[in-house]
């Protein structure tokens, strides 16, 4: 049974990859240092495919220790998730980002390196995009100066996958992301903020809940049919998908590249006051919010062309935003 890695494993993407990857018979090894989780997630992924996956709490940052890892463990792919991923406190602290994105990312391709192992399943995201001046976004479009720190991790990310890729034939992916909201349809797992959510689907699942007074629409007066700004919302299980598809492809050696890289959303652009409305009609529910300034750093739109992903990943989306946005409520609901 071929062993993956899966660092970041209990983070909100990595542990619905890891219940797919199970499902689909691979054996998976977790490392996660629990800075953005909690070990519960362990039990859930558990609960839900009947496997208990192997779990390391390592702090990838020390060198040594990922090195002593791989003398312990025969890997045959990474999907590689574990990272920091809040754009505004980037901006406050750049060097903890470029060390636990970057520093981390170079420890683990010098194993890979060393001990000659191939597939590697790098977490980037639509933000190396910037605004786009055309859209949908297609993977021809220019990588432009990131706006944030977070967003440069992840270029530099890329270049430094692509360039290790290219010198030591380590067969590797690049799966651009757009915006994963959701949760697996057992409600077990979902995506759990710490503190209070950056990011605009938790920040409605706990308004909605009480939790917070009332959610604030970041700007109307954008170039946009209602004035809001547009995003591509992607299910979560259809990303954790996107990534067995990506794995399948360099294990079956299908990568026509040594290092590649692809969009995975919808292909559906959503305004914020779209997503209220739906997410009130499909949870029959009233949402308080009000309309402030815009947030720094916001682009006004981005949506992704998925023509590239469908073809060479032979996969596509398969849920709708109603099924994500019904399962982000009853996973806030289970929530105490
Ligand atoms: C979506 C829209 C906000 C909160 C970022 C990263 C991306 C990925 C996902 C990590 C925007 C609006 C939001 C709120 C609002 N990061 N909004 N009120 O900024 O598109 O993407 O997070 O994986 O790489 O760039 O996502 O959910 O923060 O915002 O009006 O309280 O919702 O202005 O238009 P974003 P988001």
């Amino acid at each position: 049974m071929r062993k993956i890695l899966v660092t970041g494993g209990l983070g909100f993407i990595g542990s619905h990859t890891v219940v797919e990857l199970q499902n689909e018979g691979f054996e998976v090894v977790i490392i996660d240092d629990l800075s953005n989780t909690s070990i519960k997630v362990l039990d859930s992924i558990t609960e839900i495919t009947g496997k208990k996956p192997d779990f390391h709490q390592i702090d990838l940052r020390i060198k040594n220790d990922v090195k002593t890892f791989f003398d312990n463990n025969k890997i045959d792919g990474v999907i590689h998730f574990a990272a920091f991923k809040a754009v505004g406190e980037s901006m406050h602290k750049p060097l903890d980002y470029y060390e636990n994105n970057l520093s981390v990312l170079v420890y683990l391709l010098q194993e890979m390196r060393n001990r000659k192992l191939n597939n590697f399943i790098f977490s980037s995201s639509c933000t190396v995009y910037g605004q786009v001046d055309e859209l949908p976004i297609t993977e021809k479009a220019p990588v432009k100066t990131a706006e944030s720190v977070y967003g440069n991790t992840k270029q530099i990310g890329e270049e430094i996958l692509k360039d290790a890729s290219k010198a030591h034939n380590i067969n590797s992916i690049a799966l651009r992301y757009f915006n994963p909201i959701g949760a697996h349809e057992s409600v077990k797992i979902g995506e759990l903020p710490l503190g209070v959510p950056q990011n605009l689907i938790p920040f409605i699942t706990q308004t909605a809940a009480g939790i917070r007074a009332e959610l604030s629409v970041f700007g109307d007066d954008y170039d946009t049919n209602d004035g809001t700004a547009i995003r591509d919302y992607i299910h979560v299980v259809d990303l954790a998908k996107a990534h067995i598809a990506a794995l399948n492809r360099l294990l079956n050696k299908k990568n026509k590249e040594s290092f590649e890289y692809f969009n995975v959303g919808t292909g559906k652009g959503s305004s914020v006051l779209e997503i209220i409305n739906a997410f009130e009609r499909v949870n029959n529910l009233k949402l308080n919010y009000k309309i402030v300034g815009r947030r720094e750093g916001d682009i006004t739109a981005a949506f992704a062309d998925t023509t590239i992903a469908n073809k060479e990943l032979n996969w596509k989306t398969e849920k709708s935003l109603d099924d994500a946005l019904e399962s982000a409520w009853r996973w806030q609901l289970e929530q105490d």
